[in-house]
């Protein structure tokens, strides 16, 4: 038995002592940073995997924004691999494999499909992949019979003006207008169609400049999974749906299934990013790490709607846990992100948790009353409130055997957040619009952080940071204090 000499310590716990600063305008600051090792956000902030915070809606505004969002695992494989690809197809400069049908199909068929994958138009293609023709919404609208073929309402091939695969995004700007089309089908040099540019895409793309992007464009999104049997599965499923990063997530991350999970997702996928945890100490820090994660995840207990602490004795205080991963992360060779996941209230615990060496936080309760938060919406004394629940709570793990009977029983589950006791509570949270408008709040308490830091960049921050413990009456005067809030 042993007990530390220093205490731990939480966001509350401290301040950080303003610095001199060469930042004349919040906007002089750069908020961006490394998710994993290829990775980059603009701004640092990351969605929960939990079935309350992170489906694909979450995930396509949280990538819109410069974050990125991680797709919960408490679905069938499939559910969760199409809530990938539903996020890959949001938007990019090219659609690849764009929605085709064949020119005898039906006008009522075109219109199903239409509405099944949510677009405004369909190629029409031969079955050798060549373009025969292209149909929009306003081909079909008010066509008078639905059973007639696509072939009689589609533009024909003459009429259409396509583009080689090498176009650039201001050249098919310049065709869009100058034609004034909507869709720019790419062939390439054998008469294939390989792809779409489509007017929607390009708007998107210029409203959303901050937008976390893959190589090809389109948005990016991470996906979380477990230890179980099935698992390596879920991962070939995710990756091969075009997901970015695996968040490999279990309540105590420090477990030798975790480390063994670690290495079979390192030797079946070694191209994937891999984020590991949850992790509060620094040899689980570096031992996740030497198992081969790119990035580590830090927090055993810290969040909203956790009672791990409570009903296990077992914990760290969150900037603590998070100043010990960071050493043991030292040790291992090779520059390792650390994400803060769990009880960030305000941007200015974000901001203390980055310059305690996080390069990213994840975020749960305080999205899940978002708009795109999967949660239901439910009316409390006359206010709007939306319902997060902790991955291991008893309405969770129930929700979760409705969904797949059977599947929790395996041994592995039990050492998951499907336990048999809660770890976890099911709460409400004030609703708070979109998205969009809790980042904007966030990030500006971020740059500010950043200019009291004396820092243009995270990493500025981190190294001129200077902690400060407080006292209860130092926490007392932090908070508005002595005037009644309106
Ligand atoms: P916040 O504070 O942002 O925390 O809501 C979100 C994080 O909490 C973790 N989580 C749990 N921890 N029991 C726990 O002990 C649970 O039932 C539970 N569900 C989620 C998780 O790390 C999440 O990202």
């Amino acid at each position: 038995m042993k007990i530390r000499p220093t205490k731990g310590l939480t966001f509350d716990d401290v301040l950080l002592v303003p610095k001199r600063s060469p930042i004349s305008s919040r906007q002089d600051v750069d908020t961006s940073s490394w998710l994993t090792p290829t990775i980059k956000l603009r701004l640092p902030i990351v969605s929960a995997n939990m079935d309350t915070v992170t489906e694909a809606r979450m995930a396509i505004a949280m990538a819109r924004v410069g974050g990125i969002g991680i797709l919960h695992r408490f679905m069938p494989i499939e559910a969760q691999a199409r809530q990938v690809e539903q996020v890959k197809r949001a938007q990019g400069f090219v659609v690849e494999h764009p929605r085709s049908i064949s020119q005898a199909a039906s006008i009522a068929e075109a219109k199903t499909m239409m509405k099944q994958h949510d677009v405004g138009g369909l190629v029409v293609t031969n079955g050798r992949d060549e373009l025969v023709g292209l149909v929009t919404q306003r081909d079909i609208l008010f066509a008078p019979d639905d059973s007639a073929p696509v072939g009689s309402v589609m533009t024909p091939p003459d009429q259409i003006i396509s583009v080689k695969p090498d176009v650039s995004p201001a050249e098919a700007r310049t065709l869009l207008h100058k034609h004034r089309l909507e869709k720019l089908p790419i062939i390439d040099q054998a008469g294939h169609l390989v792809g779409l540019i489509t007017a929607q895409d390009i708007v998107k793309h210029e409203q959303h400049p901050n937008a976390t992007k893959d190589e090809r464009g389109r948005l990016r999104v991470g996906a979380a999974l477990g230890v179980q049997t099935n698992d390596l599965d879920r991962a070939a499923a995710l990756l091969a749906a075009g997901a970015d990063l695996l968040v490999l997530d279990i309540a105590h991350g420090h477990a030798d299934h975790c480390l063994q999970m670690i290495k079979k997702l390192r030797r079946e996928f070694p191209k994937a990013q891999i984020v590991a945890g949850n992790v509060a100490s620094k040899d689980g820090a570096r031992d996740l790490a030497e198992a081969g994660a790119d990035a580590i995840k830090v927090g055993v207990g810290p969040g909203s709607i956790c009672t791990t602490r409570i009903v296990t004795g077992f914990g760290v205080p969150q900037l603590t846990a998070i100043m010990d991963a960071v050493e043991g992360l030292a040790e291992v060779g090779r520059r390792i992100p650390l994400i803060a996941d769990g009880g960030i209230r305000s941007s200015g615990d974000m901001v203390k948790a980055l310059a305690a060496g996080a390069s990213a936080v994840m975020i749960g309760s305080l999205f899940a009353g978002c708009e795109e938060a999967p949660g239901a919406t439910v009316i409390r004394n006359g206010q709007k409130n939306k319902i997060v629940r902790g991955m291991a709570s008893l309405g969770a793990a129930i929700g979760r055997k409705a969904v797949a009977p059977g599947e929790d029983e395996s041994a592995e589950s039990q050492e998951d957040w499907d336990k048999v006791v809660p770890e976890g509570v099911e709460a409400v949270v004030p609703y708070r619009g979109n998205v969009e408008e809790l980042i904007y709040q966030l990030v500006g308490g971020l740059r500010s952080g950043l200019s009291y830091g004396g820092a243009t960049t995270i990493e500025q921050l981190q190294a001129n940071a200077e902690f400060i413990e407080i006292t209860p009456a130092g926490v007392r005067e932090s908070y508005s204090h002595d005037v009644e809030r309106v």
